[in-house]
């Protein structure tokens, strides 16, 4: 199977990994060069780290490095089974690549928006065959996370779903159909997460690392919320609290925090920046026990 991503950033790069894995010929496409040579280089690390893990072997490191190739225009994707984009979230941005996608690849290529948060079916609705357009959302990070939510648009015909759920079952990912509803199921769940940690520290009843470690110790995460936050990019996780709010007409279970606004607006974006709510430069805070 042909597969392309588009976006080499944190979950393209994943889920090319994951693709080549079971063998699909992968297509990574970004605009940005520098994130494909990124890419290329940390799934060397990746795959040096799973041999010294004995997990894989010199041989499978060729196999899976050998299924990727690393393009920066959209026509070189014409020849896709299938096309999952990876790309910053927001949803004109997302339309418009669709409907230029649309044009370059076959009559039979299945489009799916890896979007944590946006409308699917909005998507679909930019290109003139809506009925291919999916949702095939990979949790972070993509090879390491078991689940992966599969988001028909209302459009989305039923051979599209079925194509869909198989192949990702192939990948040895397990799927959850979703509806397509702001936020999806997990995403959805985990606002509150996140938003009543921020309101703790906001109201100073507790630091981060008080409340992460709690939520490790006594709540079983495996991340506490910061941590996670730190993880997954402020950038990301605060559009898509943004994007849930909006959607579900302002509710204010889903109200955004200004403390992370602030992080996103300072560049502080987590762990890809070296700093979020933690500074990764020094050495972390304990939590009060
Ligand atoms: P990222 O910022 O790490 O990577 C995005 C990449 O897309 C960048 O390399 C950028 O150069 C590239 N890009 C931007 N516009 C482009 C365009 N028009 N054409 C080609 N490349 C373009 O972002 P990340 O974290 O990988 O997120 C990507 C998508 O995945 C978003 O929709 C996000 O909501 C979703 N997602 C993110 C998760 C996370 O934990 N970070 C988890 C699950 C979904």
């Amino acid at each position: 199977m042909k597969v392309a991503v588009i976006g080499g950033g944190t979950m393209g790069s994943g889920i090319a990994q994951v693709a080549a894995t079971s063998g699909c010929q992968v297509k990574l496409f970004d605009l940005n060069n520098e994130a494909l040579i990124k890419s290329k280089i940390s799934l060397e690390k990746v795959l040096d780290r799973l041999i010294e893990k004995q997990k894989i072997d010199a041989a499978e490191k060729n196999r899976i490095q050998n299924n990727i190739s690393y393009v920066n225009t959209l026509n070189d994707l014409s020849d896709s089974d299938l096309v999952i984009e990876a790309i910053v979230e927001n949803l004109e941005v997302k339309r418009k690549v669709f409907s230029e996608l649309e044009t370059l690849v076959s009559e039979n290529t299945i489009l799916a928006s890896n979007t944590s948060s946006l409308s699917i079916t909005s998507i679909a609705a930019s290109c003139q065959k809506p009925e291919r357009v999916i949702g095939i959302h990979f949790f972070n990070p993509a090879p390491l996370m078991q689940l992966v939510e599969v988001v028909p648009a209302i459009q989305t015909s039923e051979e599209v779903l079925n194509k869909t759920v198989q192949t990702i079952s192939d990948w040895k990912k397990v799927v959850a159909v979703a509806k397509d509803t702001p936020g999806f199921i997990v995403n959805r769940v985990a606002r509150p997460f996140y938003s009543e940690s921020l309101r703790i520290l906001e109201e100073g009843f507790a630091d981060m690392a008080t409340i992460d470690w709690s939520l490790k110790e006594m709540g079983g995460f495996k991340m506490g919320p910061f941590e996670l936050m730190d993880f997954i990019g402020h950038d990301v996780n605060y559009v898509v609290t943004e994007t849930v709010f909006t959607a579900f007409y302002f509710d204010p279970r889903y109200k955004p925090s200004l403390t992370q606004k602030r992080l996103v607006e300072a560049g502080y974006l987590g762990r890809k920046s070296g700093r979020g709510f933690y500074d990764y430069n020094k050495e972390l805070p304990k939590p009060i026990e």
